[in-house]
């Protein structure tokens, strides 16, 4: 009973207030998405790493107080932000938000929320690592408030599929959206930090994952020779790992992924049959993509619209 209202206050919580639309801006920024898109394309030309980074950043901002741009601000005197808080090492490529931000600030003043760039922006990723596209939902307001204790509540890549369930059920996202969206693995980069857990001292019977493909392992353990690491070692979560493709299904099923929250997709009937659909159609894993993120990305929070994207007004 407790759980259950937690999780009903947890969801009005993050989607009361604010109804988005895709032509929000068309009188007041009509440029506002060619603007954002001109920031993502310039950044991957430099940095092929972006793209991955601002598709993980929008994820990170829906799942703590709704989409609300609160992954953006910066630590300030004895608050510390989300950005800086535990899971903090992938979130990088603030400075494309940055810079849209500041051309969108030319073009039309105080009227383009941070929350509704980093949502363009993260489409603008996929596309641009060729992937799906979407019409993103606009309006969304910035919200006054990140703090580092609260990336808790992030799903762990330790996590098994009822905890899985849980974190994203509070969210009003389903067994669907979870399979679909954990598709964004696709792209980036892991810490080994992030999968040591597998591979030393997995449990009192096995030193690793007996889930994991033997070789797999193997190589995972040599750029992880031990739990406490360098800690800037790590490895692409899928060898295609800068294009948008549904590679990470294949290798789920191959048992071939990073996480234990990857392989825990195998670990219920509704969502392995999802893996197997997705790894063998990448229509259908295109198109369950883009439904899932205009899902969460209609997750809002915010109350204002940010004038520099790190800074609450
Ligand atoms: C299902 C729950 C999820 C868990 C437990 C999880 C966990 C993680 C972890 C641990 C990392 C690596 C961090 C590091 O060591 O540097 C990571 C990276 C990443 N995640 Fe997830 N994630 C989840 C869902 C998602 C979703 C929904 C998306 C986007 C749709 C996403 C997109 C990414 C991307 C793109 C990266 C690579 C980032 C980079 O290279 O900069 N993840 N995730
Ligand atoms: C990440 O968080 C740790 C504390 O958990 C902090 O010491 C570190 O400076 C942060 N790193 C970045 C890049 O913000
Ligand atoms: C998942 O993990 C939780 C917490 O460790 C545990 O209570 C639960 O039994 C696990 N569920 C499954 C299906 O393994
Ligand atoms: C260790 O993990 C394996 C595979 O998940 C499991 O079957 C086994 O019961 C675990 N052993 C202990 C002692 O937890």
């Amino acid at each position: 009973m407790a759980a259950l209202l937690s999780s009903l206050l947890i969801l009005s919580f993050f989607s009361l207030g604010t109804s988005l639309s895709s032509n929000y801006y068309q009188k007041t920024c009509p440029n506002a998405e060619s603007i954002i898109k001109k920031a993502v394309i310039d950044a991957t030309k430099n940095d092929k790493t972006a793209p991955a980074a601002l598709v993980r950043m929008h994820f990170h901002d829906c799942f703590i107080r709704g989409c609300d741009g609160s992954v953006l601000i910066n630590s300030k005197g004895k608050n510390t932000a989300e950005k800086d808080g535990p899971p903090n090492k992938s979130l990088h490529a603030f400075y494309v938000i940055d810079n849209a931000k500041k051309a969108l600030e030319s073009a039309c003043p105080g009227v383009v929320s941070c929350a509704d760039i980093l949502a363009v922006a993260a489409r603008d990723a996929t596309v641009v690592s060729g992937g799906p596209s979407w019409d993103v939902p606009k309006g969304r307001k910035d919200g006054r408030i990140s703090r580092a204790s609260e990336t808790s509540q992030l799903p762990a890549p330790t996590f098994n599929i009822s905890q899985l369930q849980q974190s994203w059920s509070q969210r009003g996202l389903s067994m669907e959206d979870l399979v679909a969206l954990s598709g964004g693995h696709t792209l980036g980069f892991s810490h080994c930090s992030s999968f040591n857990n597998r591979i030393h001292n997995f449990n009192s019977t096995f030193d690793i994952d007996p889930s994991l493909q033997p070789s797999f392992a193997a190589t995972l353990r040599r750029v992880c020779p031990a739990r406490n690491n360098a800690k800037k070692a790590g490895v692409t979560m899928d060898p295609s790992s800068t294009t948008f493709d549904n590679t990470y299904y294949k290798l789920i099923l191959q048992n071939k992924v990073v996480f234990s929250s990857d392989n825990a997709l195998l670990n219920s009937p509704k969502t392995k049959s999802l893996v197997s659909k997705f790894a063998s159609s990448s229509d259908a894993f295109f198109k369950a993509f883009a439904k899932s993120m205009i899902k969460m990305s209609s997750i809002t929070g915010g109350q204002e619209i940010r004038k520099d994207c790190r800074v609450v007004n």
